[in-house]
């Protein structure tokens, strides 16, 4: 267990202090800002780590070399061809890391002209967005999970409720129904555990695809107030293929990062006594907290990827073309260089780099906070005297390289006198 006694460094480092640390083991380990500090101390504000064994990466933990890498598109790359170690099958077929890393053909994966293409559909899309309707459809999709498991007095909240909440919550965006939210989420675990597994991935994404595909063609025929739609209509989606990317390209990006951000937020409200008391009217509130967790632990820790195109020089490092750069944006919001000395973190402040910047930058911030805080209030208003169930050192986080999730968040609370009347976001 990763209790506050357990070095992180010793897990992170691979004991010799001479090898790069596994990029997994800093994310998952128990103060990985202490981690992102020594490694910043002893290697530099741009460190080599290792994404998995033999596979090497620079990790940019600057908040200004952040900011250049991701604004200077000419240079670094998104397109992950330009990788030399997938080129020259260091990667393995079967890596995990290609799930987030191998290319395709969508808006993440272009640069330039065609990432404006096809980035235009996405801000449209979006800026469309009826926000009130999908504050009551995600509401209702939050308080059916939780009365569903009320009566039990305990419940996990992150595999009970955070990462269940967001495929329900992106698939209304694309007025899919919470069945066919359901059928989304297990085709894409599948996928993920098909990775892992030398299984065929390409089955499993082909089930995916599917689903959007259909969707897709039954708005064909009947067009509704939702993003299916405006894709549809969209003129610069020039092909079916097209359309269902764009929809999966949004759905990926945005279901693991709404779930750690709804696991942080929580955490917070139930561990630190600023926002304890918020549960029952406190000092502060829910938007105080979903900026502090996005400040503390931004719900991509580590952003796979940027590619360098030519050789150049960042942070003190010598990057070689096809190197590949991960946005170390959680290391970068602890950087000395412009961290305030202010010790109330985030509050007010929304210069953090959790949707990153530059042309690539998250383009559903709106919908993100939207479906974060509707989330966090129904939980707030529906089980007021909840606890956590173990010390908050006590909390393990999921294996990742990218985004730190608690493996479980356990609370019990009173059973009796469950409000009813939905919750107020
Ligand atoms: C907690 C919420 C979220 C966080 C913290 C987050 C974070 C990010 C970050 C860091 C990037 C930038 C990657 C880069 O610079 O390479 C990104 C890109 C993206 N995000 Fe989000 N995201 C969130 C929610 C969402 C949601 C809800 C959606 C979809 C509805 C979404 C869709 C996308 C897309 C499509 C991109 C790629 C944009 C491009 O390449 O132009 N995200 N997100």
């Amino acid at each position: 267990m990763n209790g506050p006694a357990a070095c992180p460094l010793r897990s992170a480092h691979s004991g010799t202090g001479t090898e790069p640390p596994a990029l997994s083991a800093v994310t998952s380990s128990a103060d990985p800002g202490a981690v992102y500090r020594e490694l910043r101390e002893k290697r530099g504000i741009v460190a080599r780590v290792e994404l998995e064994p033999g596979v090497f990466a620079w990790l940019v933990m600057g908040y200004r070399e952040l900011l250049a890498v991701t604004r200077q598109e000419r240079l670094f790359s998104r397109d992950s061809r330009n990788w030399h170690d997938l080129n020259d099958g260091v990667v393995p077929p079967h890596s995990e890391l290609l799930r987030m890393m191998s290319w395709r053909a969508n808006v993440v994966g272009a640069d330039g002209p065609e990432h404006r293409r096809l980035r235009a559909p996405l801000d449209e899309g979006i800026a469309g967005i009826d926000q009130r309707g999908t504050r009551l459809r995600v509401g209702a999709v939050c308080t059916e999970l939780i009365e569903d498991l009320a009566g039990r007095g305990r419940a996990d909240l992150v595999n009970e409720y955070a990462l269940i909440v967001p495929m329900l919550a992106l698939a209304s965006l694309f007025g899919m129904d919470d069945q066919e939210g359901r059928e989304l989420r297990n085709a894409l675990e599948a996928l993920s555990a098909l990775f892992s597994d030398t299984g065929d991935a390409a089955v499993g994404r082909r089930h995916f695809e599917q689903i959007l595909l259909d969707t897709l063609r039954a708005r064909e025929r009947a067009p509704a107030d939702d993003l299916t739609t405006a894709f549809l209509r969209h003129p610069n989606l020039e092909s079916e293929t097209e359309r269902v990317q764009s929809m999966a390209a949004m759905i990926m990006a945005g279901n693991e990062s709404i779930a750690a951000w709804i696991a942080h937020t929580l955490r917070l409200m139930l561990t630190d006594a600023r926002f304890a008391a918020q549960v029952h009217g406190g000092r502060l509130g829910v938007d105080d907290a979903l900026d502090e967790a996005l400040w503390r632990d931004p719900p991509m820790s580590n952003m796979p990827a940027r590619f360098a195109r030519r050789d150049t020089e960042l942070g003190g490092q010598t990057i070689r073309r096809g190197d590949v750069l991960i946005l170390g944006i959680a290391a970068a919001h602890d950087d000395p260089a412009v961290r305030p000395d202010d010790s109330v973190e985030g509050l007010g402040n929304r210069a953090h780099l959790a949707f990153s910047a530059g042309p690539h930058a998250c383009p559903a911030r709106v919908p993100a906070r939207l479906i974060t805080r509707t989330a966090v209030n129904t939980v707030l208003h529906l089980l007021p005297d909840m606890k956590l169930t173990v010390p908050a050192g006590d909390l393990v986080w999921r294996p990742s390289p990218w985004a730190r999730i608690p493996v479980a968040l356990p609370v019990e609370f009173s059973t009796a006198g469950i409000p009813r009347a939905p919750a107020r976001h």
